[in-house]
């Protein structure tokens, strides 16, 4: 990977690079969506339909983006969301994000998926002790993975909910996708993956070969109870499923689609977020993801109700560009962004981000 000359100034500026710099694969993977991209497209025009309507003149005495979550204090509501495979864009993968985000005190969600070895990301930073995980096709298994984590520092788990299995993505598929022989999700090698057949012309082999492996809500309950740490369920888009989540114990919610990568046609993560916290109350911890690019998107998101808001393209375009640097600038930038936004509509503290400053065109 080539460190840029110069860094790009703005966020923009790195999502442009980052697309024209990568390969067409890495593209494909990284940037593209499910289906005809209508979700992928709509979590981002959602923030463009949000307008925020400033309160000037209110006193800014004592500002600051800090905020506490399940008992931590974060210097700002934004989290590095969890992606796989970092190595495709930066040889030292998530040790190279996770030192990007320890130089920002920015938490990260390290991926089941990931590229790097546990422990090695773990050490690269405090900041990075929530561990993501999926399903393993049994309870004795997932538990088994989780306990990996913890075993290894980690804090907290975030139960991705919403990708049983991989989404239909056309420009993986146009453009051949495949892992190079050098990157695998090398913290699973040791479980038996579960067999997710390949798509057919008969769909019901499909069909009848994963739902035999899928969880349900027992079992997402059963896991909660058998580990001694919070755990946020991720991917919940529905009212119903966040008042679920509550009374099972989970510690949270992740409110997201995937970044559309998985169900086509699902909602717009901001569009959903309202009712979702209108739902649970103010007290549940609620985060999102999904669409956001700039520091006024999170903005936005903490005024509809989330607590904290995750990002993963703009991290995979910061690694992309500038690898570790790339990331920590990019985090900074959002960051500024968001203080700026704050500024400007006279909000010195996340509390002061209302739902009546934000204008929705639905
Ligand atoms: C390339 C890529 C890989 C991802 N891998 C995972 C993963 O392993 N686990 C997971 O829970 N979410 C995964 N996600 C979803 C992200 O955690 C997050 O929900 C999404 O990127 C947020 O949308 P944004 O990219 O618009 O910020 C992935 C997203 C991308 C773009």
């Amino acid at each position: 990977m080539r460190e840029p000359d110069q860094l790009p100034s703005t966020l923009n500026e790195y999502y442009q690079r980052a697309r024209t710099g990568m390969s067409e694969e890495n593209r494909a993977y990284f940037l593209s969506g499910a289906g005809n991209e209508e979700t992928l497209i709509g979590n981002e025009q959602a923030f463009g339909h949000a307008k925020i309507t400033p309160r000037p003149l209110r006193g800014m005495g004592g500002g600051s983006t800090e905020t506490s979550l399940l008992g931590q204090t974060f210097s700002s509501p934004l989290l590095i969301a969890p992606f796989a495979y970092h190595r495709l864009l930066h040889p030292s993968g998530e040790v190279a994000t996770a030192h990007g985000a320890e130089a920002q005190n920015t938490k990260m969600v390290l991926s089941a998926q990931s590229s790097a070895e546990i422990k090695q990301v773990r050490a690269a930073g405090n900041v990075c002790d929530w561990f993501q995980l999926y399903w393993m096709g049994s309870r004795e298994v997932t538990l088994e993975l989780a306990e990996m984590a913890l075993a290894a520092g980690f804090s907290t788990l975030v139960l991705t909910i919403d990708a049983p299995v991989q989404g239909v993505r056309d420009r993986e598929i146009e453009a051949g996708f495949r892992l190079p022989p050098e990157v695998s999700a090398v913290n699973l090698s040791g479980f038996a993956p579960p067999q997710f057949p390949a798509l057919t012309e008969d769909q019901s082999v499909v069909f009848d070969g994963i739902a035999p492996t899928l969880p349900d809500w027992d079992d997402v309950a059963w896991l909660i109870q058998s580990v001694q740490v919070p755990v946020l369920l991720k991917g919940i888009l529905h009212p119903d499923d966040a008042a679920k989540s509550l009374s099972i114990g989970a510690a949270g919610v992740i409110v997201s689609n995937h970044g559309g990568r998985v169900l086509d046609k699902a909602p717009a993560t901001l569009d959903v977020l309202p009712a979702i916290v209108a739902k649970v109350g103010p007290k549940y911890p609620v985060l999102m993801d999904g669409g956001i690019r700039r520091g006024v998107d999170i903005f936005v998101a903490l005024a509809l109700g989330a607590k904290a808001v995750l990002v993963g393209r703009p991290i995979v375009c910061g690694l992309a560009v500038a690898g570790e640097l790339g990331v920590s600038h990019v985090l900074r930038l959002l960051r500024d962004e968001l203080e700026v936004a704050m500024l400007l509509s006279g909000c010195a503290t996340l509390d002061d981000t209302t739902r009546d400053m934000v204008h929705l065109k639905l």
